[in-house]
């Protein structure tokens, strides 16, 4: 096992209570905002309806803690453990995720007092089980907990594309501040190379794909100050990028040519003008921003068109380990990437050049959540530092976040690397 327990100011019950609490909040909180329509819209594959995910949340707790530690306990619906599973082929059949968007039953008044049932019986877990459990209850909440933030990300992600494909544009909430950052010019750090160490000593929690911690060889490299702009992006668009084969990888050469993209999801040109889609709806396209939504080979082509590389994510993380966690996140509510210098934290998740694999003895959590992050390890990308949609207690310097090189409706952008 990689993962101890020790979660420091956490480990008393009414500390777990209140955590579950204020977690379990915060998802109802970013719901709050949706009318019971938007609840079911599935756009594309990859996003989930708002109502499949507040269920999946509550199936989480129910497959992995409820059913673990309370042998009384009853599910909520017999059927609710096959609609609500996402990927855990251990503990049964699912779903299929192309066919999340069809459930109009439950309905979201159900869905709501599905999770109101498995909260009285978790709540009464906290304060009932033995002392004896209580260490592996308490790192499975934990997981449970943050699962939850992820799918806080997830949410803010899907509703953004369900809204995008709406022609008439809706704004998740139109009183969302714009950041009125200036402009900064991109420096560049010098980054000594050497014997390092990545990962995570798994001192308080993480999840296993971030352990064990070990050593790299870094070469001398440079990183740049800030993340790629949208004005630096738009120069790349204006230098045909896109019609350009050299400066793409093969597969993205063929995504890009098959889904005929010539700019950024949630780019769209009026005229002379470019505007973005945001959760505050359709927006003037700020040109000091860092550019998002980016698929990994679009990230790679600018890199490559720039002169330059994308940073690796052991380069990302030496970088992140002497900072600390601070930056544009979900808790400031702006849920846009914000323009300015430095955003090694927050705003934007970084696309690395490194494939998503096991560091060097590696070994998945055991039992069925072992399929939480291991199953995953092929054909896709890491990414690194967080978004302004990430909670800014699930962030770390040694979080790994993995996409496929095609998705671009996560919180994506770039930063510069070059070698020394
Ligand atoms: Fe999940």
């Amino acid at each position: 096992m990689g993962i101890k327990v020790d979660f420091s100011g956490m480990t008393s019950r009414t500390a777990l209570r209140d955590e579950y609490l204020l977690v379990r909040g915060e998802t109802e909180r970013i719901c709050s905002l949706l009318q019971p329509d938007d609840y079911q819209i599935q756009s594309i594959v990859e996003t989930s309806p708002p109502k499949w995910h507040i269920a999946h949340v509550s199936w989480f707790f129910e497959a992995f803690v409820l059913s673990h530690f309370a042998p009384s306990y009853r599910p909520f619906h017999p059927r609710f453990f096959y609609l609500f599973n996402s990927y855990y082929e251990t503990v049964g059949s699912m779903q299929p995720r192309s066919k999340r968007g069809m459930l109009s039953r439950p309905t979201v008044d159900e869905v709501y007092a599905y999770r109101q049932y498995v909260d009285e019986h978790l709540l009464e877990l906290i304060e009932t089980l033995d002392e004896s459990q209580f260490s592996d209850f308490l790192f499975r909440v934990t997981m449970g907990l943050n699962h939850e933030q992820q799918h806080q990300e997830l949410l803010f992600m899907d509703i953004k594309h369900n809204f995008s494909v709406n022609p008439l544009r809706p704004a998740y909430n139109e009183k969302l501040i714009e950041s009125q950052q200036p402009a900064h010019n991109m420096q560049w750090i010098e980054r000594e190379g050497g014997i390092v160490e990545i990962g995570n000593t798994a001192d308080s929690f993480c999840y296993d794909n971030e352990t064990p911690r070990h050593q790299v060889l870094l070469q001398d490299h440079k990183l740049a100050t800030r993340l790629v702009n949208n004005s630096e992006y738009l120069a790349f668009i204006n230098d045909d990028a896109y019609s350009r084969a050299e400066l793409w990888l093969s597969d993205g050469w063929y995504l890009i040519q098959n889904q005929q993209w010539q700019q950024p999801l949630y780019w769209q040109r009026q005229g002379d003008e470019w505007w973005i889609f945001t959760l505050a709806g359709l927006r003037k396209l700020d040109p000091n921003e860092p550019v998002s939504h980016l698929s990994f080979y679009e990230a790679d082509a600018y890199a490559r068109w720039a002169g330059k590389r994308l940073p690796s994510e052991m380069e990302l993380e030496n970088r992140l380990s002497e900072l600390p966690v601070q930056g544009c996140f979900l808790d400031h509510q702006i849920l846009h990437p914000r323009a300015g210098e430095q955003q090694w934290f927050g705003d934007l998740w970084q696309w690395t050049a490194s494939p998503y694999g096991p560091y060097p003895g590696f070994k998945p959590l055991a039992g069925s959540m072992g399929e939480y992050n291991g199953k995953f390890m092929c054909n896709q990308m890491t990414l690194r530092g967080g978004a302004c949609v990430t909670p800014l207690n699930h962030s770390r310097a040694t979080y790994r976040n993995f996409f496929y090189p095609h998705d671009r409706w996560q919180f994506s952008g770039l930063r510069l690397a070059e070698d020394a």
